[in-house]
């Protein structure tokens, strides 16, 4: 069947939400609009890492950003990109954004409901060299009645509405939950739409990856140091686990996502609360996992059960294969 090589019953993006949202009457199309509007963010930089070398878009802007990391252009141009799409949705009313000290309250006339928290580019040491990057996003509403406060982003992973990534791989994808599991969708360039391509992600109750920044090891904790060193001599029979850090979390999470294993950067003495940041790197990567079917740990707690108190906030993160964070948990259980 000559068809046979082409999909023809294309589940554009759009499409998919629009289901979804017809299942609940009083859905008044806001958040299609905001996806809309992400997903558009999403297809500029997707073009813009394409020709990063080309467009003069490799290298330092020059400036550094509240974590102290020196902000590449492709985070400035991308943050950019974000807010103003974001802000002209007219479905925020606050953003939070890793390149941002401070957050955006969105001014009356374009406000929505939907607070959005973002890293617009992820995996930024990997820019120059053309390693796959992405952006990451995580989506609450605004509580009802009384001005959007600070306090309205502030809250623990598990209220968020929507939680989501795009890839920019070898291919473009972008993987998103609205609570109901996870699916996922790849840019096709010619129609400029993104496709569903993954539905109903599910992870591997068990991997065989274990991914992790192992120069770090010098300064971990017992149970991190355990946990490593059992991935690499197993004293149960079992085969060892395959190492993969990619050092985008991005990618190494949506690694993880598809063939199951572990992601984790934990504490160490130099950065005792890890290195990623709770809003909008570990909350929307927590989510996902768990919409499918795995699990996601701090060291002390489920990580979406976290408060955050600062917008910028970092926390520790293991998460991955229902199993393999089992046994991590099982090991920090043990230290008390
Ligand atoms: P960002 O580029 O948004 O600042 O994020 C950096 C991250 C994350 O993508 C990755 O998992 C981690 O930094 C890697 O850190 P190390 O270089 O310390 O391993
Ligand atoms: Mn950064
Ligand atoms: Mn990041
Ligand atoms: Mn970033």
């Amino acid at each position: 069947h000559a068809a046979d090589a082409y999909r023809t019953d294309l589940m554009t993006i759009t499409r998919f939400v629009l289901n979804e949202q017809s299942k609940y009457p009083e859905s008044r199309g806001d958040f299609s609009i905001l996806l809309s509007h992400i997903v558009l963010g999403c297809k500029f930089v997707c073009s813009a890492v394409n020709k990063a070398g080309l467009a003069k878009l490799i290298g330092l802007a020059g400036e550094t950003n509240v974590q102290g990391e020196e902000q590449k252009k492709l985070d400035v141009l991308s943050n950019e990109v974000f807010v103003k799409a974001l802000v002209s949705s007219g479905r925020t009313c606050i953003l939070v954004s890793e390149e941002d000290e401070k957050a955006t309250f969105v001014e009356k006339s374009n406000r929505g409901r939907y607070c959005v928290v973002f890293d617009p580019l992820d995996g930024s040491s990997n820019i120059d060299c053309g390693v796959s990057i992405g952006t990451i996003f995580g989506i609450y509403i605004v509580k009802d009645g009384g001005e959007p406060a600070l306090d309205d982003v502030l809250q623990p992973g598990k209220n968020m509405v929507a939680a989501g990534y795009c890839m920019y791989g070898s291919s473009c994808t972008l993987v998103i939950s609205t609570g109901g599991g996870v699916n996922g969708f790849t840019l096709d360039p010619s129609l400029g739409e993104f496709i569903l391509t993954h539905p109903d992600i599910k992870i591997p109750k068990k991997g065989k990856i274990y991914s992790v920044n192992e120069g770090n090891a010098k300064n971990w904790d017992g149970p991190t140091t355990k946990y490593v060193e059992k991935c690499k001599f197993p004293k149960d029979g079992s085969s060892p686990k395959s190492l993969r850090y990619i050092g985008s979390m991005v990618a190494d999470v949506h690694r993880t996502l598809l063939y199951g294993g572990i992601f984790l950067y934990p504490a160490d003495k130099k950065s005792p609360n890890g290195k990623l940041r709770v809003l909008y790197e570990v909350f929307p990567m927590s989510f996902l996992m768990e919409q499918a079917g795995g699990q996601a740990f701090t060291g002390k707690q489920r990580a979406l059960d976290l408060l955050p108190s600062d917008i910028h906030e970092r926390s520790p993160i293991f998460l991955g294969s229902y199993d393999d964070v089992e046994e991590i948990k099982a090991l920090y259980a043990a230290e008390e």
